[in-house]
């Protein structure tokens, strides 16, 4: 359990977890400290892991991409599945040696796992040798909590809910080419099975003038895309005394001058008539939707607390295609929830092959203590729910191939992000409707929208040629 009566302290916006950390004796000699930090689960993280970057460097920390060379480890967790559980404290315990041939050597975790009382309890039953552990609500404090650190032999490292970070230009972005924009913390919809709004606390919508403030500062960096970052972007202002909707947000937005707008992820349930009109009439909004379907039967939804049926899905689908050009959807799938039936499974496959999804992220139900789904009766065994998604993966991998397929000898609008990982001669971007491609061309495109001629088509990726 996260706290007792984890459900109703989240629903009331409160979180009352203290963490207390015993600390060794270290000197503070942060001048020539480098710090090296691993960042797991979704774009928040991502994002939060650049706020951290920004905050170590400006207080004299340098980056480095080696851990064993480090004097700060930090590990940026998730909790939306057991399996980074496993992975985080596998590396902790790679890292424990290192101490002895470091002994300034700090280790830290933070992010959504660090919010789980049942994981505190576990590091200070089992990982002493862990120093710092911070939440998703502490991470404005870090400098503090280092001074602490070296300071004194006690650390304390608690998470207020509510605190909403106005403007932070702390941020060390890892591209200056596209970037993160938080536009609203935590969420409220409390799906059965997601641990998210006990981890990341009630929404909480920054001001409009703050989000355009800092999009104006990025066009004026040169920045070509933004991304506008939340659980539900388009729940965005719900909880504002002032009632601004997303769709007055994206406009708005949409007026500064960036070239390229992005958002992820959106709710069917909040996904409004008005949303879909902003997107189909301003050409700087990406047509790229991230719609998470969850599962095609009512029984599974239900008990999920989507809040929408199938039709209602379907219905909201079909409308996003047809007043959206070239428009693209992708979306999320959890197989093997609590009392699936094959029949349901079923339904979720029809709802596939009906969708023909540009692609989907899918997974296997993973029980998370402290939420609804984990006191559900589960019946499904581990082998039929890792049958049901090779089953799925099939589907979506056929149909992700097909939409890659048809965009063969088009010309597409390509913002080309970097050099291609696997093809060291070759560049990678991303086409407007958020198809990767591989492009063969010099690297001064790097930064720049082309145009690309597309080549070849695979599962996950396109191939092309700059038109001429
Ligand atoms: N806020 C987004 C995404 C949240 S997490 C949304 O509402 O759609 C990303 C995805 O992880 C979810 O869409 C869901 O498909 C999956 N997920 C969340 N909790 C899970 C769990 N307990 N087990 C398996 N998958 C889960
Ligand atoms: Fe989790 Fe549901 Fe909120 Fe998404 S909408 S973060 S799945 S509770
Ligand atoms: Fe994971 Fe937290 Fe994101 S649980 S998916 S890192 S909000």
């Amino acid at each position: 359990m996260l706290v007792p009566n984890m459900l109703d302290a989240a629903k009331r916006g409160k979180t009352e977890v203290k963490y207390i950390y015993e600390n060794r004796d270290y000197k503070n000699n942060s001048s020539d400290r480098k710090y090296f930090i691993r960042t797991y689960g979704c774009q928040m993280n991502v994002h939060d892991s650049e706020e951290i970057s920004g905050i170590l460097e400006s207080l004299g920390y340098t980056k480095t991409e080696n851990y064993e060379e480090s004097d700060f480890i930090i590990l940026n967790t998730c909790a939306i599945r057991e399996n980074v559980h496993d992975k985080v404290f596998g590396f902790l315990g790679r890292c424990k040696h290192l101490k002895k041939k470091n002994p300034n050597l700090l280790l830290a975790i933070c992010g959504c796992m660090a919010q789980e009382e049942v994981v505190v309890k576990e590091i200070k039953e089992k990982y002493p040798f862990i120093d710092i552990v911070f939440g998703t609500h502490n991470i404005n404090e870090l400098p503090n909590m280092l001074e602490n650190y070296y300071g004194k032999q006690k650390i304390k490292v608690y998470s207020i809910e509510g605190n909403v970070i106005e403007f932070n230009n702390h941020y060390k972005r890892d591209s200056n080419i596209t970037a993160w924009v938080n536009i609203m913390y935590g969420c409220d919809k409390f799906c059965t099975y997601c641990i998210v709004p006990y981890t990341r606390g009630k929404q909480r919508s920054r001001k409009m003038e703050d989000i355009i403030k800092e999009i104006e500062e990025l066009v004026h960096k040169g920045y070509n895309e933004i991304t506008l970052l939340g659980q539900n972007v388009n729940a965005y202002g719900k909880d504002l005394k002032e009632k601004i909707s997303f769709s007055h947000l994206l406009e708005k937005v949409s007026q500064t001058k960036i070239p390229r707008i992005r958002f992820v992820t959106s709710h069917p349930w909040d996904f409004t008539d008005e949303m879909i009109d902003v997107i189909a009439n301003n050409p700087n909004i990406m047509p790229y939707i991230h719609l998470p379907v969850q599962s095609g039967s009512n029984k599974i939804l239900k008990k999920m607390n989507r809040n929408y049926s199938k039709e209602e899905y379907l219905i909201l689908f079909n409308k996003i295609k047809e007043k959206i050009k070239n428009v693209s959807i992708t979306t999320d799938i959890i197989v093997g929830f609590p009392e699936e039936e094959e029949e349901d499974f079923l339904e979720t496959l029809e709802v596939v092959k009906y969708c023909k999804f540009d692609g989907a992220f899918t997974f296997i139900f993973s029980p998370r203590a402290g939420t609804p789904a984990f006191k559900m009766k589960n019946t499904i065994t581990k082998e039929e729910a890792t049958n049901r998604l090779h089953r799925l993966n099939k589907e979506v991998n056929k149909y992700s191939k097909e939409s890659n397929l048809k965009l063969i000898n088009t010309v597409e609008k390509v913002l080309v992000l970097g050099t291609s990982e696997k093809n060291k001669s070759k560049v990678y971007g991303y086409t407007e409707n958020m198809k990767l491609v591989n492009i063969e061309a010099k690297k001064d495109v790097i930064g720049k929208i082309i145009d690309v001629k597309i080549t070849d088509a695979k599962s996950f990726s396109l191939d092309g040629e700059i038109k001429d």
